[in-house]
């Protein structure tokens, strides 16, 4: 991090029994914060958590669950920063932000589906950061930042520089969990940051997600520096007819016919090399991962959640059956249902230099 310890300033373990498997990783991994019980489930040992040390240990354990079961719980945190333009938020008011702004799920079960999002997703993302020239000195934004996880690592990255996580839903991101991340509550679509002020944006799985991803994008330029790097990434659903059997097609019909019901766009991603360039970006490269069912221990674990959690909404609207669920669920980890269902675009590009 930026070189000072971090402090566990009352933090504490939350694990989720009704998603905990009792697969033990826990207690392996770190038998001093950890126990299993006599019916397999674990016991958090120290509450709140004694030092960093503890912090750190309990970080990577919930890193590790397969189900995403156990996270870490701030016990304090810092207040929120602002720069630039655009209301800022202070951290204090994720607390009003209420159900119904996160949909049906409770957020036990975001928090759940995030873990598995970031055990999923962040070490792409980061094998991305290693080829580009990060300089320790860089100003970085991280647009939609969702729970943060990237945020965090690239205050990391840039100990003497610094980083903002903007979302218009700032529930999930920690305002104090690193010296030099700002958080701030923005709506990207509508408010604006100043120009040339970053010499690194993210666009994570965010331009899918909003009405008009081309000026989103056009915008995200301009807040480059000359010289400055974007690497955005998102998916292309691959036609759902072409899966490999009966059940596979109707579940990602019916979770593609949801996505798209919610407003995102499942195609942009085999547009953002196109559409970088067309924003002016240079030097764009593009690097493409499979993912779906049998595409990976963490992929098949962030889709069995999302079946798990979200699977009964697609019951109600009449998409799906339980029973097609349950099937689904069932063969996900056999080779006869392994699929490639979508491809996980990344693709980054320079500014260029004045
Ligand atoms: C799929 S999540 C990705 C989160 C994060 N980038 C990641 O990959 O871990 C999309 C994020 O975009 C945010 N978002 C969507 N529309 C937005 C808007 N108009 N302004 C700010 N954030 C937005 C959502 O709140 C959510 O956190």
């Amino acid at each position: 991090m930026s070189g000072e310890a971090e402090t566990s300033a009352g933090a504490r373990v939350s694990i989720d029994p009704s998603v905990c498997r009792g697969t033990g990783t826990c207690e392996a991994m770190a038998p001093d914060l950890f126990r299993l019980d006599g019916e397999g489930r674990p016991r958090a040992l120290r509450q709140p958590l004694a030092d960093g040390q503890a912090l750190e240990a309990a970080r990577a354990v919930a890193d590790c669950c397969p189900t995403g079961a156990i996270e870490v719980v701030s016990g304090e945190q810092g207040p929120a920063h602002t720069t630039g333009t655009g209301t800022a938020t202070p951290s204090h008011q994720t607390q009003e932000t209420t159900m119904a702004e996160s949909g049906t799920l409770s957020e036990a079960e975001e928090r759940r589906i995030n873990r598995l999002w970031e055990n999923n997703y962040d070490d792409r993302t980061l094998a991305v950061l290693e080829r580009l020239p990060f300089q320790p000195t860089w100003r970085c934004v991280d647009v939609g930042a969702g729970s943060g996880s990237m945020a965090r690592r690239l205050a990391e990255r840039v100990p003497r520089g610094e980083v903002l996580a903007v979302d218009n839903d700032i529930r999930f991101l920690q305002a104090g969990a690193a010296r030099n991340l700002t958080v701030r509550r923005m709506d990207v679509t509508r408010e604006d940051l100043p120009a040339a002020d970053f010499d690194f944006v993210l666009l994570r799985a965010v331009l899918s997600a909003v009405k008009d991803p081309d000026d989103l994008l056009d915008r995200a330029t301009r807040w480059l520096a000359p010289g400055g790097w974007l690497l955005t990434e998102d998916f292309y659903f691959m036609p759902s007819e072409d899966g490999p059997t009966a059940n596979g097609r109707k579940v990602v019909e019916a979770y593609l016919k949801a996505f798209e019901a919610g407003g995102a766009n499942p195609r942009i991603g085999r547009l953002l090399p196109s559409r970088l360039a067309r924003a002016g970006l240079e030097e764009i490269s593009t690097t493409i991962r499979p993912l779906g069912p049998g595409q990976g221990e963490a992929e098949n674990a962030l889709m069995r959640a999302r079946m798990e959690i979200q699977g009964q909404g697609l019951v109600d609207n009449g998409l799906l059956t339980r029973e097609d669920i349950d099937e689904f669920l069932d063969a996900m980890d056999r080779p006869e249902a392994c699929d490639v269902t979508t491809l996980g675009f990344s693709v980054w590009g320079r500014r260029p230099p004045a």
